[in-house]
């Protein structure tokens, strides 16, 4: 884990400080993760960066924690929690795979711009799953770079060679990624592009 996560701690501060490409794509995806929450939920999210998205969606929700694997993130994202983050938000520094998630049952797992970099995704979509009580949700959105977007592949593998690019990055289509949920035993609830150019693909899924 301490290797794979080199890349994110690299870059947490770079990250931390850039801008949303497209605002009004980010709210839209707000707006559409909200709509699933309650505000008695109890709330994990894996991959959260520094905590950005969790300090905007806690706030509709009981209990959210917010996990990242890279200790940077998480120590950008503590400290932004420091300076005033909602009460019933804390952070983790954990990840599919590692065994330091807590424990379940969740009423949502979140997972936003996560799913394409999991070495395991089927082993990763099996462990969500199991942190979900029946009738759970896991609500994520995915960059999938299917199509003309394959043409980035040895581009990619020349940055990752330069510690430019993540370790892993998979090319999901959506319907790949749909199929990988529906393997994992989940039913899909809702699935729309929240962005194009690559497609983000906004999936919402649920533990039957
Ligand atoms: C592209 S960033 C997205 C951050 C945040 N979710 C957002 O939407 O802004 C990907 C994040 O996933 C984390 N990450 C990547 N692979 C991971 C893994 N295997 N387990 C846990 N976190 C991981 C990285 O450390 C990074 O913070």
């Amino acid at each position: 884990m301490t290797t794979a996560s080199q890349f994110w701690n690299r870059v947490a501060e770079r990250y931390a400080a850039s801008t949303i490409s497209n605002v009004e794509a980010y709210e839209h995806t707000l707006t559409r993760t909200r709509a699933h929450l309650g505000p008695g939920d109890r709330v994990l999210e894996i991959g959260c960066g520094t905590a950005s998205t969790a300090i905007r969606l806690a706030p509709s929700v009981a209990t959210y924690i917010a996990t990242d694997y890279a200790a940077e993130m998480v120590r950008i994202g503590r400290e932004k929690l420091a300076r005033g983050g909602p009460p019933n938000l804390q952070m983790l520094r954990a990840g599919p795979g590692d065994g330091a998630l807590p424990d379940g049952p969740f009423d949502a797992v979140l997972a936003f711009s996560l799913l394409h970099l999991l070495p395991d995704l089927p082993a990763a979509l099996a462990e969500m799953r199991g942190l979900l009580r029946p009738g759970g949700l896991l609500i994520s959105k995915t960059p999938c770079l299917s199509g003309p977007w394959h043409a980035l592949r040895p581009v990619l593998g020349v940055m990752r060679l330069a510690g430019k690019a993540p370790p892993s990055v998979r090319f999901l289509s959506p319907a790949r990624l749909e199929r990988a949920m529906t393997a994992a035993g989940f039913v899909l609830v809702e699935a729309a592009d929240h962005n194009t150019r690559p497609v983000r693909r906004f999936v919402v899924a649920q533990r039957p």
